[in-house]
């Protein structure tokens, strides 16, 4: 795992420390939130795991270790969070929207190979990027000391499965594709956030 901090990330845009503050104003519903995001990213890499490219070829190599990997961390983080709620008194509701992650995963084309696969890592990335810089946020402004630590320490596994979906990018096409692409979808990405209302959630809006 890289040794990377908040400014090597890629993204095309910055999280000021008042939209940590805000939002950390009602702790209960930005943990119900984060545990939803985390439900939906073990769910993601279990749906990716046999997705790869090219249905009649060989899978590329590491695919489906890396997705099971993906998925069992997020599994734990899920834990943790539903932990931590239960000790404030929260509780989840049965279902939960997120226009960001909805918004985002409207850039996949759907039906050609590879694009198709790699705008999904492509957005399975940024969830990432954008989830770590915001926990770096969190951490850095979070009053109460076991949320600062629970952020801090979902920092540099979130900061992991960036990389590891970027790299599978590279594997099912050519360099100057996945160049390309990739950075069409860090522009989408930074206006699609922008558009978000501000509100106790891990990717609202700045207001
Ligand atoms: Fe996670
Ligand atoms: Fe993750």
């Amino acid at each position: 795992m890289p040794a990377a901090d908040i400014d090597d990330l890629p993204l095309r845009s910055r999280t000021p420390p008042e939209w940590g503050s805000a939002v950390l104003a009602d702790p209960i519903n930005l943990l119900i939130d984060h545990a939803f995001l985390e439900k939906k990213a073990a769910n993601n890499a279990m749906e990716l795991m046999t997705r790869w490219p090219g249905d009649n070829e060989r899978p590329v190599p590491g695919w489906v270790e890396t997705m099971t990997a993906i998925a069992r961390d997020e599994a734990a983080h899920l834990a943790q969070v539903v932990r931590l709620l239960a000790r404030r008194g929260g509780r989840l509701d049965r279902t939960h929207k997120n226009p960001y992650a909805n918004e985002l995963r409207l850039l996949v084309r759907k039906g050609s190979q590879p694009a198709e696969v790699l705008d999904r890592l492509f957005v399975s990335a940024l969830i990432e990027a954008r989830s770590c810089e915001r926990f770096a946020v969190l951490a850095s402004v979070a009053e109460d000391q076991e949320l600062a630590k629970f952020y801090r320490s979902l920092y540099s596994s979130e900061l992991g499965h960036f990389t590891v979906f970027l790299k599978l990018a590279y594997k099912i096409a050519p360099k100057e594709t996945v160049d390309s692409r990739w950075l069409q979808i860090l522009e989408a990405e930074a206006q699609i956030l922008e558009r978000q209302e501000p509100g106790p959630r891990i990717h609202s809006g700045v207001r």
